[in-house]
C-alpha cells in the first residue's frame, strides 16, 4: 500500500513560486526570455511560475526520456520531443520539476548551449542532492529535499499523483 505524507502545502508552494518569480523578474527585466518546460513533471510549476512573470517570455516544451534502473533516476538521456523555437541569441530558463542525479539537466544544458543561447539558467522546483552525478546545478531552486521519493504538483509515481496540488513523500 502506498502512503502519502504531506511535505509542502499549497500555501508553501505558492509562496515559494512567487519568490522565485520576483527574483526572475528583477534579473530578466527588459530581456528576451524563453521559458522551457521539461515535460511532464514540470507542467504545474511551469504554469504557476509563468503567471508571475512580467517580461512576456516566449514559451516552449521539451520532453526527454532517461533509461536506467535503481533507486536513483537517470542513465542515458535522449529527446522524445524537442523545442520548436530557435533559441539562438536568446536568454533561456529551463524549468524542471526535480533535479535528482542531474543527468537530465546536464544533457539539456549541453544541447541548448550548443544552439547558441545567450544565457541558460535552470529553475528546479525541487532539488534532491543525494543522488547527484551530473555537474550542472540549478540557478533557482524551490526547495532542497532529503533523499525521499516525492509525488504531486506534477511529479508522478508510475504516472499517478501528478494532479495533487501539494508535494507528498511517497511511502510504500
Ligand atoms: P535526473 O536526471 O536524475 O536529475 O532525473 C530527474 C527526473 O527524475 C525528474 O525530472 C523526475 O521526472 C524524476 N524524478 C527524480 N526524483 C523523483 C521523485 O522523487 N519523484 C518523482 N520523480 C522523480
Ligand atoms: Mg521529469
Amino acid at each position: 500500500m502506498e502512503k502519502l505524507n504531506l511535505l509542502y502545502s499549497r500555501a508553501a508552494i505558492a509562496q515559494r513560486v512567487c519568490e522565485l518569480g520576483e527574483q526572475i523578474n528583477s534579473e530578466y527585466a527588459g530581456k528576451q526570455l524563453v521559458l522551457v518546460c521539461v515535460l511532464k513533471g514540470a507542467f504545474m510549476f511551469f504554469s504557476d511560475l509563468a503567471k508571475t512573470l512580467t517580461m512576456n517570455p516566449e514559451m516552449d516544451f521539451v520532453r526527454v526520456a532517461s533509461y536506467g534502473s535503481g533507486t536513483c533516476s537517470g542513465g542515458l538521456v535522449s529527446f522524445t520531443k524537442d523545442i520548436e523555437l530557435n533559441i539562438l541569441g536568446k536568454h533561456v530558463i529551463l524549468v524542471e520539476d526535480i533535479i535528482d542525479t542531474g543527468r537530465t539537466v546536464e544533457f539539456l544544458h549541453s544541447q541548448f548551449m550548443a544552439r547558441g543561447a545567450t544565457s541558460l539558467k535552470i529553475a528546479a522546483f525541487l532539488d534532491k542532492p543525494m543522488c547527484r552525478v551530473g555537474k550542472v546545478e540549478a540557478d533557482y531552486t524551490g526547495f532542497t529535499i532529503p533523499d525521499a521519493f516525492v509525488v504531486g504538483y506534477g511529479l508522478d509515481y508510475a504516472e499517478k499523483y501528478r494532479e495533487l496540488p501539494e508535494i507528498y513523500i511517497l511511502e510504500q
